[in-house]
């Protein structure tokens, strides 16, 4: 198989966000309920913000191709005050699920922090959400703290915050 990781354009936006929904679908069903999946994805993969976000120069937007198809995402952010990088969002299909994709897209993220001077990564996860706190657990990062934050709607974000160093020897993780 064939795998390619280029930054997403706004040529991307349709597919990313029918891919999100089809990742969230299968992620969140037994997390969170039907009415935050679908609030949530309204905010977070509105065309304008998409939009916005693929012009922002401290955002960063990372697409992995199987074979010419879409089969994950990742984005991240600078965080310029702490200069730590936020890794906002890390998704694979969950049919190439397990590969190393989701692997191959952190990389491009610690390569974006790198290239930031950013001595930390930082993410929020899910508390329920096994499946990825694993696959960060295996990828290096530890839990941080524990959040519940209020994002409106009736809805809240149960969270482990996790961090790992930018630089680390990968057989630590
Ligand atoms: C988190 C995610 C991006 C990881 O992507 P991936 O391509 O599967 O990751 P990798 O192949 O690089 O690493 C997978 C590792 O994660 C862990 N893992 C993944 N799925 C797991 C599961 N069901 N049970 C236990 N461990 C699991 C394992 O350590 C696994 O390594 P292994 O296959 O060698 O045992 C992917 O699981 C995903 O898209 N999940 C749904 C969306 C999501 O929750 N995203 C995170 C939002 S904060």
């Amino acid at each position: 198989m064939h795998i390619e990781l280029a930054p997403a354009t706004l040529n991307d936006i349709e597919a990313l966000t029918a891919l999100a929904r089809r990742i969230w679908q299968a992620t969140y069903s037994q997390i969170i309920s039907q009415d935050q999946i679908d609030y949530m994805l309204a905010q977070r993969y509105s065309l304008p913000r998409l939009r916005e976000e693929l012009t922002q120069p401290t955002i960063w937007w990372d697409l992995v191709r199987v074979d010419g198809q879409l089969a994950g995402f990742a984005s991240c952010l600078l965080l310029t005050e702490s200069r730590e990088m936020k890794l906002d969002k890390l998704y694979v299909d969950p049919h190439w699920q397990r590969q190393g994709l989701g692997e191959r897209l952190l990389a491009a993220v610690i390569a974006h922090a790198r290239a930031a001077d950013c001595q930390t990564l930082i993410l929020a996860v899910n508390k329920r959400n096994a499946q990825a706190i694993a696959a960060y657990r295996k990828h290096g990062f530890v839990v941080r703290d524990s959040v519940c934050v209020d994002i409106g709607g009736g809805f809240v974000m149960d969270d482990y915050l996790m961090a790992r160093p930018v630089t680390m020897n990968e057989a630590q993780g």
